[in-house]
């Protein structure tokens, strides 16, 4: 039965693009849900904008010199673009700072104020007396009194997930001057969550009959179980959304208290561009409220926002909250300030009309029940093993077929054979066996269950060998092509949540569009005997290794550049006089010997060839080279140091080293670019030491 659906996706931070992460997470799951209700004949409102106020759109404007709102037009236009180009189906995207959003969030919170349902109260708030600055948010950085991580942020601890109180960090520092804060007075409202604590408790315990993953159930569950405390809606900043009430002059709604107030604001825009009622999708008991988001996120989605609309009292809440794990990246961590991250717009460009790999790669691999790891080479193998091999190969097999048997015109079957019969019996299964894992949240099994369609569908021609019995039994051959190409039109429809380019592009060559969810299961006949098809076309490429390895190349570029970032560069010494510089008799010499010297780590015994004369040197280089890697090597050598007894061995000099761009420690080579002139001094910022 048809029904009315609210879809939310996670209102994205404009302070950055969009990455796999947030992709893997929240928007490939959420378009593939919105498109299979769509397809299966609901009433869909999928909504999202960009989150565009709170602390970390405020700091990339003062690193950059520029405002808030040139970072969050330039993010916000980037990132609805590359929605768009990557086949993200919003009915409406749109952004916190719009007039339509700022109206909906104020008069929601005067709402709330009217019905006294805020406690008003001034409190001692961290301040950053040269900044001239409360400290909330991301503002201030400290110890989280939970689990000791020396980096959380006064609203959050990313290491244990914990919500904070700035107020609640050790050692709390100013993000903007390195300051210690004072405390200053200032007044606030809060919402009392402990008020709601007992309608939360049995709310969630309702949705977790509905199924609630239970990575969501348990740390709603926990929450409520550690007791709720008033949580503050309102800051001392410049950047948000005034608020509107008495009082409240100077200051800004908290910005987790208007961004899903966002999803509203969306929805009321897209309603009026299209004749809709927006309330239909916000009040009516009939629709189901569905929040996509990120594991970070569920306590705003499953405690703060319910309590906001509960307390409002004309909303409905949620009917699932199914949030999903992290993905990492090549075993790390995605971070967006470390450049640790496949970039949506970047993957655009290095691989163009390959959507739908990266949207089957995130889903086959989705982090929905734990943590998950992209590998570039599992990218590469979901591609070349599974789309090429599996589903593209059907496909071209079938296309090829017709096109040469039969120039393209669709046989007519004769009697069918038992196996013909379970195929097309099987292929009728499918949409009941996907539809029933999407609806259950489970997009990974779902889009396995869509591939094992297309293995069905190789099975058969390879069982039934089409190109054998061609030579010999015509009506039979006529027989299995007309089979296969049920199963490819059943694969056009299927695949459309997962692989919507692929899905129009198999519909191009099928010459066929007229096939819902429903008629797979329930038509004879998806595409009929007679039916012209078009010529084929490849769905899929294969992706080579040299594409894979520019890809890791990046992200090698990235661990580099985040290596000399952390690298402390020492100050400069104390000045010298040139005289100085001179009696440095600086030599070019070769290494002619080498041994470790024994019961040591670091140090190396070499036999110098100076030039002068063929000398022992201890370099405390064992770490870096092995004796094998310095022997023939030719070397800098300061040749008038005071000789001094390494470990019982008299070392007669000092090879000079210093570090390449990546930290790696190198030799001050007399043949290449880190040569030295002893005339006009030391080149390259060597250092000696
Ligand atoms: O975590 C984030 O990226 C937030 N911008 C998500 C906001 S979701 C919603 F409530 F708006
Ligand atoms: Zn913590």
């Amino acid at each position: 039965m048809s029904k009315r659906y609210t879809i939310t996706a996670a209102l994205p931070y404009t302070n950055g693009p969009i990455h796999i992460g947030h992709l893997a997470g929240v928007y490939v799951p959420a378009d593939i849900y919105s498109r299979y209700l769509r397809l299966t004949g609901n009433d869909v409102a999928f909504i999202c904008g960009s989150d565009e106020h709170g602390v970390p759109i405020t700091i990339k404007a003062k690193k950059e010199g520029v405002t808030p709102q040139d970072i969050v037009d330039k993010y916000h236009a980037i990132i609805k673009q590359s929605f768009i180009d990557f086949g993200i189906t919003f009915d409406n995207y749109s952004r916190t700072t719009a007039k339509i959003h700022h109206d909906t969030a104020q008069e929601f919170f005067k709402t709330l104020y009217d019905k006294n349902e805020f406690v008003e109260e001034v409190t001692e708030q961290l301040y950053d007396a040269e900044a001239n600055q409360f400290l909330a948010d991301r503002f201030v950085t400290g110890t989280c009194p939970k689990c000791g991580n020396e980096e959380a942020y006064g609203d959050q601890c990313e290491s244990c997930g914990s919500s904070l109180n700035a107020t609640d960090l050790i050692n709390p520092k100013s993000a903007i001057t390195g300051n210690v804060p004072s405390l200053k007075e200032t007044k606030h409202w809060f919402l009392p969550l402990n008020k709601h604590e007992d309608f939360l408790r049995e709310w969630i315990l309702k949705g977790h009959k509905k199924d609630w993953k239970p990575n969501v159930y348990g740390q709603v569950k926990s929450w409520i179980d550690d007791g709720l405390r008033p949580r503050a809606v309102t800051r001392d900043l410049d950047w948000g959304i005034p608020v509107p009430v008495e009082g409240g002059e100077g200051k800004v709604l908290y910005v987790w208290f208007d961004a899903p107030i966002g999803y509203i604001s969306a929805t009321k825009e897209w309603a009026a561009r299209e004749g809709k009622n927006w309330e239909d999708y916000w009040k009516d008991e009939d629709t189901k409220l569905v929040h996509f988001i990120g594991k970070d996120n569920i306590v705003f989605h499953c405690i703060i926002f319910p309590a906001m609309l509960k307390a409002e009292g004309s909303y409905i809440l949620p009917d699932n909250v199914p949030a999903n794990e992290f993905l990492n990246l090549e075993g790390q961590k995605l971070s967006t300030s470390k450049n640790w991250a496949v970039w949506l717009p970047d993957y655009l460009i290095d691989f163009p009309n390959q959507q739908d790999v990266l949207r089957y790669a995130l889903t086959a691999n989705a982090p929905e029940s734990k943590d998950n790891d992209f590998t570039w080479k599992d990218f590469q193998a979901r591609n070349n093993n599974e789309l090429v091999a599996i589903f593209g190969n059907f496909i071209n097999r079938v296309v090829v077929l017709t096109n040469k048997y039969y120039d393209g015109i669709i046989p007519a079957p004769s009697d069918y054979s038992t196996i013909d019969e379970e195929t097309l019996a099987a292929v009728k299964a499918y949409p009941a066996v996907i539809s029933s894992s999407i609806e259950r949240y489970r997009f990974r099994e779902a889009s396995q269950e869509l591939m094992n369609l297309a293995r069905l569908g190789n099975k058969y021609l390879a069982d039934e060998e089409p190109w054998k019995t061609f030579k010999t039994d015509e009506a039979r051959t006529e027989t299995v092509m007309f089979v296969a190409l049920q199963i490819a039109s059943a694969l056009a429809v299927l695949s459309e949540p997962f692989l919507p380019f692929t899905s129009t592009k198999l519909k191009g060559i099928l010459n066929s569009n007229g096939n819902g969810w429903k008629d797979v299961s329930t038509k004879d006949i998806l595409i009929p005997a007679a039916h012209q098809i078009g010529k084929g076309e490849l769905l899929f490429s294969k992706i080579e290794d040299s594409e894979i390895q520019i890809q890791l190349d990046k992200l090698e570029a990235s661990k580099k550049a985040n290596e000399a970032e952390k690298k402390v560069v020492e100050p400069q010494k104390e000045e010298i006089t040139f005289d100085d510089f001179t009696k440095l008799d600086l030599r070019v010499g070769t290494i002619i010997e080498a041994e470790k010297m024994p019961k040591t780590k670091k140090l190396l015994v070499l036999k110098v060839d100076t030039g002068i004369d063929t000398r022992t040197i201890v370099s405390g280089i064992a770490e870096s080279f092995s004796p094998e890697d310095v022997i023939g090597k030719r070397v800098t050598v300061l040749v008038n140091l005071a000789p001094r007894a390494l470990r019982g061995v008299e070392s007669q000099g000092m090879i000079l080293m210093t570090e390449d761009e990546t930290g790696k420690l190198v030799f001050v080579n007399p043949d290449t670019s880190t040569a030295l002139s002893t005339s006009d001094g030391v080149k390259n910022g060597l250092q000696i030491s």
